[in-house]
């Protein structure tokens, strides 16, 4: 069958242009979520041995307690799926400021670590980073997505603002060409359909028309000799 097979080639076409839109501009991605790997606390700061409750928190966000992490010295890995998960989001590669406390029931909360937190500390090729405090813990941090924010902002040198003129004018391009292949793809298809029918058309009358002729023949063979 061909036209669809020749609409299949153009499909496939339109998606790999597509594929190569997104695989170079990946900063469309508009939240890039940040899960918690593993932990390990070197110590607790609680003083009358009770259980700990450690949380994360970045400034101006939420808390987000760690129901598990219950001992120190005990390796604790995490799916990324657990109900409390994820940690945070980035929506861009700005960093945060966040760590790792202990709730205290009667003075303020222990710090075990307040960092810039930044999705740049990400390394390939998943996506992980690993930071570690002498005397305080050692923990793993997954998000796949922050790697592309980092190759958007290095690309991207005019700064946020330029940056998010130039994706739009690039989708705007993009949209225009895809358009622009469907349009391309329906005149195509109609053309074959044309030329199709056109020869089908040809035969049958090429058909009638030699029908036609073995009667004429008979007929006329004597007259024009
Ligand atoms: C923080 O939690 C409160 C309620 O628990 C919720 O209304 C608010 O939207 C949350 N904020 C963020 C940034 O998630
Ligand atoms: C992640 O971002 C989305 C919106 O982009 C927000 O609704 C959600 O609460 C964020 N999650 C966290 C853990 O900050
Ligand atoms: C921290 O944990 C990682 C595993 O997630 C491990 O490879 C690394 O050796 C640990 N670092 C220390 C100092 O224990």
């Amino acid at each position: 069958m061909p036209v669809p097979h020749m609409l299949n080639h153009r499909v496939s076409d339109v998606l790999l242009i597509y594929s190569i839109f997104f695989s170079y501009f990946p900063g469309f991605i508009s939240s890039a979520v940040v899960s918690l790997g593993s932990i390990e606390i070197y110590r607790t700061h609680e003083w009358l041995k009770a259980t700990p409750t450690v949380y994360f928190l970045c400034k101006g966000e939420n808390k987000t307690i760690l129901p598990d992490v219950k001992k120190a010295h005990v390796f604790y890995t995490f799916k990324g799926e657990e109900s409390w998960q994820p940690l945070t989001n980035f929506s861009s590669a700005k960093c945060k400021r966040c760590g790792f406390y202990e709730q205290d029931r009667i003075i303020s909360d222990e710090t075990f670590d307040e960092w810039e937190f930044c999705p740049s500390d990400f390394t390939k090729p998943e996506g992980k980073y690993l930071r570690f405090k002498e005397k305080e813990f050692n923990a793993t941090f997954l998000c796949p997505e922050c790697l592309s924010f980092v190759s958007v902002s290095s690309s991207a040198s005019e700064g946020p603002e330029g940056g998010k003129g130039m994706h739009m004018a690039v989708l705007v391009l993009l949209s225009v060409l895809g358009l622009t292949i469907l349009i391309l793809m329906v005149v195509g298809a109609y053309k074959y359909w044309q030329k199709k029918k056109r020869e089908q058309d040809q035969a049958r009358f090429l058909k009638l028309f030699e029908e036609g002729d073995d009667i004429e023949d008979e007929l006329s063979l004597g007259t024009i000799m």
